[in-house]
């Protein structure tokens, strides 16, 4: 690794319109800029991120926010080795607002251009913030992806388990939205849970009794709304002490699901040099806590990027495509816009969509 690469990345595959450049050389890898604009506010009222309403948002932004990130980090385009671009998995529209950006800019510049999987940005990030080496185990945790990761190169992903509906960061916004809380819910949800009894509920841990690590999220928001309601029919409505213990029981419960089925995912992985996190759900704090008691036990290091480099940006897309280029695989403006893109084709498809798109 020791010419230096600066690379520009482009992200538009959910609700965040973002441009990064980051430059690799002897020293190692520096992020000279990170832009993103997000877009909670254009789907507030619908419960969720509107397809058609995300894509014109890219489309509209994308040209302004790359300029900026060129600004920021002081380059222009003849300064750049290369562009990547998140060719999905996502929301189809936005993917392709970005691709079509990205391969118009690599064509008049005569860039080379890499179509760069979302969840190996997510994957690969470790390498850039913390600069560690294969194979590791990945757990990525957001409101749209729950999956455990093998990575053991560049393009070389093996997934282990995952999610077989919702996803962690969907169940948590479920429950705020069940009780009344604020969105995105995992920090509403997490507050509350600060203050309320873990016991109280006895609230299911799914696919316990099932060997591996897949995972399931959906029914525990239906027992959460049957626990609410259980209340409301007793005593009329739900104290603040009542709401914050269903979210300290709900909490309690995703986190020891994600503990027990880390554990099994670092046994099935064999030797690794850590366990890395990414996604919103990654933040919090009852689930770090128990993620690092379990990489403790199995005397693994827990590797957990800052969260700006764990949610959505497009510095992971770049250095997604820094890490290709390095590992000797050809950039190529061949490739096409996937709504769907397993990072690990042998692996069975998981079921479900979430919120925010299809899971890969
Ligand atoms: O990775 P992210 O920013 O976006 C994608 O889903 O791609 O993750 C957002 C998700 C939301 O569902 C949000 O409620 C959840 O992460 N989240 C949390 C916390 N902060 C964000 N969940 C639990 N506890 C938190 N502190
Ligand atoms: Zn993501």
């Amino acid at each position: 690794m020791a010419r230096n690469l600066t690379l520009l990345g482009i992200e538009s595959s959910c609700d965040d319109t973002a441009a990064a450049v980051v430059r690799h050389g002897p020293g190692g890898p520096v992020i000279l800029s990170s832009e993103a604009v997000g877009q909670t506010s254009l789907h507030a009222d619908f419960g969720g991120v509107v397809p058609e309403i995300a894509a014109r948002a890219h489309a509209e932004r994308l040209d302004v926010v790359v300029e900026a990130a060129l600004v920021t980090a002081g380059v222009t385009l003849d300064d750049l080795d290369g562009i990547a671009v998140t060719a999905g998995p996502g929301l189809i529209g936005g993917v392709l607002s970005g691709v079509m950006l990205a391969r118009g800019l690599a064509a008049a510049r005569g860039l080379p251009l890499f179509g760069v999987n979302h969840l190996a940005g997510h994957a690969l990030t470790p390498r850039l913030t913390d600069g560690i080496s294969f194979p590791y185990l990945m757990l990525l945790v957001s409101g749209g992806h729950c999956q455990f990761l093998l990575v053991e190169g560049a393009d070389r992903f093996r997934r282990l388990g995952g999610t077989i509906d919702d996803a962690p960061g969907e169940a948590f916004d479920k429950t705020a939205k069940l009780l009344g809380l604020a969105q995105p819910g995992g920090p509403a949800v997490e507050v509350e849970a600060e203050m309320g009894d873990p016991k109280r509920f006895a609230f299911p841990r799914p696919l316990l009794d099932r060997e591996g690590c897949d995972m399931s999220f959906s029914g525990l928001k239906t027992a959460l709304l049957r626990a609410r309601d259980t209340l409301v029919a007793e005593k009329g409505g739900i104290t603040l002490q009542d709401r914050r213990d269903l979210c300290a029981s709900f909490q309690a419960a995703v986190s020891e699901v994600l503990a027990i089925k880390t554990e099994r995912a670092l046994a099935l992985a064999g030797e690794v040099t850590a366990l890395a996190v990414a996604g919103g759900v990654a933040a919090n704090r009852t689930v770090r806590a128990m993620l690092e008691t379990v990489c403790n036990r199995a005397a693994v290091p827990f590797v957990a990027p800052p969260l700006r480099l764990c949610t959505d940006n497009a510095a992971m897309i770049a250095w997604a495509g820094i890490e290709r280029l390095h590992a000797g695989i050809a950039p190529s403006a061949d490739f096409v816009a996937r709504p769907r893109w397993p990072l690990d084709d042998t692996a069975p498809a998981l079921l479900g969509s979430g919120k925010k798109g299809a899971k890969a």
